[in-house]
């Protein structure tokens, strides 16, 4: 009887496991479709881009496509910012809610649908062509002196805002202060 119980307790894991492994793939692969895939960024980094954007208390840090919300997180509570994460991967937005104990929001949203228009910081860690996607929307909306941060790559079309680069392997972070 014994060990029939710890066969079927074995299996039922295994089963628990897979279907796990098979949600979590499957949400992997709707981000990328969805227009960037999830490469999440190691602490240290974060802290390297944050220092360098020189946050103020209060401020409204807004993230387009915020993975599991690490970057929200950390601006949260090193620097006093109010942070709001948005992210179309609905896993990694409850994950998120869970890890911030709220003390950010994090909003399932696709980026083309969303107001960052009261950001003063707008940080992005997207593919090259969805930031091209939302330039129009960027340069209409964004308020005068906001620090927009690209991390991974350049955004041609605010090229004369550029104020900072940090070069870093294997992303260089890029901030433009919009005028
Ligand atoms: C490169 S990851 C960035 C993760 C996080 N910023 C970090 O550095 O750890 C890109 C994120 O964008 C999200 N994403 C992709 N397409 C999106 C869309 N259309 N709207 C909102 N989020 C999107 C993905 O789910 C993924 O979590």
């Amino acid at each position: 009887m014994l060990p029939m119980i710890a066969y079927l307790s074995f299996l039922l894991f295994l089963l628990f496991l897979l279907a796990g492994m098979t949600i979590y793939t499957t949400f992997l692969i709707y981000s990328s479709i969805k227009g960037a895939p999830y490469v999440p960024t190691r602490q240290k980094k974060i802290l390297r881009i944050l220092e360098n954007a020189h946050l103020k208390k209060g401020g409204l840090f807004v993230e387009l496509g915020c993975g599991d919300g690490r970057v929200v997180r950390l601006a949260v509570k090193k620097y006093y910012v109010r942070g709001v994460g948005i992210d179309i991967n609905p896993l990694l937005v409850i994950w998120s809610r869970i890890l911030s104990r709220g003390r950010a929001t994090f909003i399932r949203q696709n980026v083309y649908n969303t107001d960052f228009s009261k950001a003063d910081y707008l940080y992005i860690f997207l593919m090259p062509k969805m930031v091209e996607k939302l330039l129009p929307k960027l340069k209409k909306s964004i308020r005068n002196g906001t620090l927009i941060i690209s991390h991974g790559f350049k955004i041609d079309g605010l090229k004369k805002y550029l104020a900072k680069t940090v070069r870093d392997l294997p992303f260089s972070t890029f901030y433009y202060r919009l005028k």
